[in-house]
């Protein structure tokens, strides 16, 4: 069996400050860890030191989203095979959208492969993330696939955890910042949460100073967002997998004190 916890999208400093000091503390409760990286680096994208803050604290996989390209330095470590960019870029992006791991867990190593996909209702346009994913698992040793579909949509998240139900170990959704309430596994072993939630701000606009968000909304105008200081919190999901089937999902929380 694999015990794998996803951890939602690391939010700036405070993200990372959480997940430094509290991530270390469970870590051997599993196998594989594997991070959203997409906020990391001040709100905005991943850069070289946020990244080796997050592998430092003991992800094994680090995932992206819309944000991916903010941070221009990504693009030179995109090729480490920790890193999974959105997978429904068109061809020739650098990087990749999936990675495989053989990952130690109970017995034999088991294969993992980790995806991110990017969702297009109420986002920029990007390609097909369903037709995306069925040419993905046309590919051979996968082994268990788990999907971390970076979406707006409580609709399209739903529909794409039905869409690979059965074909997948897991599908969970990331980019809204706020975990939802439906952790479940859908027929034929898919664990699926529309969204995991974030790691940053306790107090914030999902992750922002509320002044910045506050002022675009009641003035109409540009405004700066700044990350929230203060304590954080850490969203997380745990997933057990057997023969590439999720056999169990549980929701993980944890809040700095306040
Ligand atoms: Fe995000
Ligand atoms: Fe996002």
């Amino acid at each position: 069996m694999l015990r794998v916890l996803f951890v939602g999208d690391v939010y700036g400093k405070p993200g990372r400050r959480v997940l430094a000091s509290h991530l270390p503390t469970i870590r051997n409760r599993f196998h594989f860890v594997i991070v959203n990286g997409e906020n990391a680096a001040g709100g905005f994208g991943l850069n070289r030191e946020s990244f080796a803050e997050i592998t430092r604290a003991g992800a094994d996989c680090v995932t992206l989203g819309n944000h991916a390209w903010h941070h221009k330095e990504v693009f030179g470590f995109l090729d480490d095979p920790r890193l999974v960019r959105p997978l429904n870029m068109p061809i020739g992006t650098p990087g990749s959208g999936y990675q495989s791991f053989d990952v130690k867990g109970d017995g034999l190593p088991e294969r993992l492969t980790v995806v991110n996909a990017l969702g297009r209702v109420f986002m920029d346009a990007t390609h097909n993330p369903f037709l995306a994913m069925d040419e993905l698992l046309a590919r051979p040793d996968l082994g268990a696939v788990f999907v971390d579909f970076h979406a707006e949509a409580t609709s399209e998240k739903a529909a794409m955890g039905q869409y690979l139900a059965g074909r997948v170990a897991a599908v969970v959704g990331t980019h809204t910042h706020v975990a939802t309430a439906d952790t479940r596994i859908l027929s034929g072993g898919t664990a699926f949460q529309t969204d995991v939630g974030f790691t940053g701000p306790y107090d914030s606009v999902i992750g922002a100073d509320p002044s910045g968000p506050i002022t675009r909304f009641t003035t109409e105008m540009h405004s700066r967002f700044t990350v929230k200081e203060g304590a954080a919190e850490l969203n997380a999901v745990a997933v057990h997998i057997e023969h590439g089937r999720a056999v169990f999902a549980e929701r993980y929380y944890f809040l700095e004190s306040l």
